[in-house]
């Protein structure tokens, strides 16, 4: 490891080679998935709300029927909060599910009904992070807007062989910078597909440890940095993290006869406020 932050990416490969093995890849390579069946910018922002911290197979399912529901940012809006996230019930983090609610209610008061395109726009409504409002804006409405996520930045460190710790936050601009500057460099309307290619060949090829990663199949290891000298399996530098907390709780559950049948009981529940 080098004792000095990295902050500035070296250029990697003439871009349009990078593009090319990206994009040629991802156009025969990319799994079938319903968002990517879309380019209904609201289709869209639910996939990348629904996929953050919760892997692809398990939000499928919740994806189909929550759209089958609510097909409309509008529909979504004038929904009572509690059918929204019993629709949620399951994928937790259900933050998420208020968040997007009151964000598709801010998009029919505050922008006409149409989710907005830039990344500052996104930005202003609730749930919509940096890593969220550049997909939406790079997918959907096909911005140079960059993405950075735990794959993104596997790929990343491996491809410019970054040796700095990924969970320090304070190395995440180097990231950042580095997709910024392959994403403004993509031929123009192929921005999300490039976005779409480093996130999907973090999430099948270029894997986290324990598995290996297939770097045989990686289209871009001729440009890859970490490849070239063999250091695929020792990139990225990845400090543990903090051993999550324990966090003691109460539940009180009352129980009595039920008076209409003596052998069971009734059990009382009550919800929490939101
Ligand atoms: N994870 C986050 N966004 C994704 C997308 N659009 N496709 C697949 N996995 C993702």
């Amino acid at each position: 490891m080098t004792d000095k932050l990295t902050t500035t990416p070296q250029p990697l490969a003439p871009p349009e080679t990078l593009h090319h093995h990206l994009l040629e890849w991802y156009r025969h390579a990319r799994r079938d998935l319903p968002w990517r069946r879309t380019s209904d910018p609201y289709a869209i922002w639910l996939s990348e709300m629904m996929l953050q911290q919760t892997q692809v197979e398990t939000v499928k399912p919740y994806y189909a029927r929550f759209l089958a529901r609510f097909p409309t940012i509008n529909s979504l809006a004038e929904a009572d909060l509690q059918e929204v996230l019993s629709l949620w019930a399951g994928l937790g983090y259900y933050r998420r599910a208020k968040h997007l609610h009151q964000a598709a209610q801010a998009v029919i008061q505050h922008h006409a009904g149409r989710v907005p395109e830039t990344v500052d726009a996104l930005r202003t409504l609730p749930g919509i992070g940096r890593y969220t409002a550049g997909a939406i804006a790079s997918i959907a409405f096909h911005q140079p807007a960059p993405i950075v996520d735990g794959n993104v930045m596997r790929v990343l460190a491996r491809l410019a062989a970054y040796d700095q710790d990924i969970a320090d936050p304070r190395h995440h601009a180097f990231f950042w910078t580095l997709a910024q500057e392959i994403v403004s460099a993509a031929p123009k309307s192929h921005y999300g597909d490039v976005n779409q290619a480093l996130m999907e060949l973090g999430a099948t090829i270029c894997t986290p440890p324990p598995s290996r990663p297939a770097f045989l199949l990686c289209p871009p290891r001729n440009a890859c940095r970490a490849y070239a000298p063999g250091r695929q399996l020792e990139l990225p530098v990845k400090s543990k993290k903090a051993p999550t907390p324990i966090i003691r709780a109460r539940a009180l559950i009352l129980l009595r006869p039920d008076p209409a049948d003596s052998n069971s009981q009734r059990v009382l529940l009550l919800r929490r406020p939101t």
